[in-house]
């Protein structure tokens, strides 16, 4: 379906055009003035200069062909030369009617040329518990492969877990210190590993963070934990098969907290999957004379003239023949290149890796890996901090643990939810239902909090605001939902259908206003996803939850008598509570039967 600006901006071409005027003078916009017009050209003042005419003379020109014009209840030439335009109410509702006709899309229609997207998130490291650093990845990227598939194209998630560094030395050897009878440390062993493995996720856990504070005060198990990294590294079996069992472990548990957030990959590949192909890829930069030595160690020049920054050498090697994060990166484009040949890889992390991935983007395309059709896009966000404005720690200053978080905002609420019954004593919710109620609103609050701010910023993560049932948040957004439901299961409950029925033109300002957010839908989400920024639709979905609410405050729905009326009201929520749902789908949560 055509988007409504573009229809309006189409008639309003016509009718410059048709007076003798360029049509790149006819740009419409929203109003900046709602009290004035709904829409707006400011065309004329610009194209005094061309035709050498008062901007007003050619307001007036195309004003006259507009007012005739059923889409427009007003089109009024306004001094200097602005031009105000009035969307006709019959008009928009029959826009409108097509979105609800249009079911499942609301007139957004899917591209035309499905593109294949890898999205790069998550990100976490194996054997480390996710912490807070690991929500915003987790939040922001699963919104933007949602946003992508709305739009039908081929989104693929890759969580990229990290699980080739110095962290699976430690644990090999402090492993090695608690239990060296195991057969994975026997050099001689040829036979078959045991499927079981030799810890569970909660040793696993206390292990890593032992292993890291040993290594730090003693040289020794320091050196045994490289030591241990480069055999595995190097491909030792019986390393390699601990590796084995330490990702099972992992990636069981980090799919369980995933899937608490309603978070969820595609792939599961790691850094370690990049490996295999690290050998040619650098065999080739080297034929190729892209790479070449520097103080002993291996890289590829990546800065561009028009740099105002030094942009340093990508290394690739280390004077150790060591691989980097750069490298697996790197490797790991080749794999993507090579199995998917995606138009595009965005990746999602925290903004201080900035230059990181300028150097691996630059290195990637000079170095051929990534061709000229595939973009690179790096999405980096800001940090998540407390009421003081510092990174959010918990109480006693330590990393926030990702599940601690999330209980502590389950918690508050069930309190807020719980209160809330006890205000409404009409709905009694078991406390069964209200632990779930919970958790899924505690969701909202959480993506919501997040995902509202435009990414790259730093925001406060301030529970009370994110729970709070009023303001701009994921708990307001379903509050609505919910109210809408409601009202429908009552109308459906009297034994009421509003088939046979259209929308009918708005009989208020509030119906209008409500129609007029509605008519926004597909130009907001194709532009969410050309921006890969979901902050457009939370602010849409928090301008449309306002439009309904102020409607339904004005409205008598339920007692309104004329029954084709009532009718198009019924039809008129349930849009604007699809059009909800679909957008909160799209942000990652949803939204219960009541609250
Ligand atoms: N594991 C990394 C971290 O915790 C994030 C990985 C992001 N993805 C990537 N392809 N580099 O910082």
């Amino acid at each position: 379906m055509k988007k409504f600006l573009d229809l309006i901006t189409e008639e309003v071409t016509k009718a410059f055009t048709e007076c003798g005027y360029d049509a790149k003078y006819a740009k419409v916009t929203l109003s900046n003035r709602p009290d004035l017009c709904e829409y707006q050209c400011n065309g004329a003042m610009a194209a005094s200069k061309e035709y050498k005419k008062a901007p007003f003379m050619i307001a007036d020109d195309v004003a006259a062909k507009l007012v005739t014009n059923p889409m427009f209840s007003m089109a009024e030439s306004v001094k200097p030369g602005f031009l105000n335009l009035k969307i006709d109410e019959a008009y928009l509702a029959s826009y409108i009617e097509k979105m609800c006709a249009d079911e499942g899309r609301f007139g957004c229609d899917k591209a035309e040329h499905p593109k294949t997207i890898i999205v790069d998130y998550g990100g976490p490291n194996v054997a480390k518990p996710l912490h807070v650093g690991h929500l915003r990845s987790a939040i922001i990227g699963e919104s933007i492969k949602r946003i992508g598939k709305f739009m039908g194209h081929n989104m693929i998630g890759d969580v990229h877990l990290g699980d080739w560094g110095l962290q699976m030395g430690l644990i090999i050897t402090e492993l090695k210190l608690r239990k060296p009878e195991l057969v994975y440390f026997d050099e001689e062993y040829t036979g078959e590993y045991p499927m079981e493995a030799p810890f569970t996720i909660a040793e696993l856990e206390e292990i890593y963070p032992t292993a890291s504070g040993k290594s730090k005060v003693d040289e020794a198990y320091k050196e045994a934990a490289l030591q241990a990294t480069n055999e595995l590294q190097q491909g030792r079996r019986g390393y390699r098969a601990l590796l084995d069992h330490i990702l099972n472990v992992s990636v069981t548990d980090l799919k369980k907290n995933y899937e608490n957030l309603n978070v969820s990959f595609e792939l599961w590949k790691g850094e370690s999957d990049a490996q295999p192909y690290i050998p040619d890829m650098v065999q080739k930069m080297k034929d190729d004379g892209f790479a070449y030595e520097s103080e002993g160690a291996l890289v590829v020049d990546v800065k561009e003239e028009t740099d105002s920054k030094e942009i340093p050498p990508c290394i690739i090697l280390k004077s150790d023949g060591a691989s980097l994060y750069s490298t697996t990166d790197l490797a790991t484009l080749v794999w993507r290149m090579k199995d998917y040949n995606p138009d595009g890889v965005i990746y999602l992390t925290d903004k201080r890796q900035e230059l990181h991935f300028i150097q691996v983007f630059r290195c990637a395309r000079k170095t051929g890996i990534v061709g000229p059709n595939t973009e690179l896009k790096h999405i980096g966000f800001g940090t998540m901090n407390g009421k003081d404005g510092k990174p959010f720690k918990t109480r006693d200053g330590g990393v926030m643990r990702l599940e601690y978080l999330v209980d502590e905002i389950n918690e508050e609420m069930l309190k807020k939810i719980t209160e809330n019954q006890k205000e409404k004593e009409s709905l009694d919710i078991s406390d069964e239902e209200a632990k779930v109620t919970a958790k899924v609103v505690a969701l909202a609050a959480i993506k919501y909090g997040d995902l509202s701010n435009q990414a790259s910023k730093d925001y406060i993560f301030d529970i009370d605001r994110f729970t709070s049932f009023e303001g701009n948040t994921g708990p307001y957004i379903l509050y609505t939902i919910v109210r809408i439901k409601s009202i429908l299961n009552k109308y459906h409950g009297l034994g009421k259908e509003e088939t046979g029925a259209f929308i009918e033109p708005a009989h208020s300002k509030s119906e209008k206003d409500l129609m007029m957010e509605l008519s926004k839908f597909n130009a907001m989400m194709e532009n969410a996803f050309e921006e890969s920024a979901p902050h457009k639709v939370c602010a849409y979905i928090y301008d449309l939850a306002n439009a309904f609410n102020s409607f339904y405050h004005g409205t008598k729905i339920m007692s309104e008598e004329n029954e084709q009326t009532q009718k198009s009201y019924i039809r008129l929520l349930g849009l604007t509570k699809a059009v909800l749902e679909t957008c909160i789908d799209v942000l990652g949560f949803s939204a219960p039967d009541r609250m």
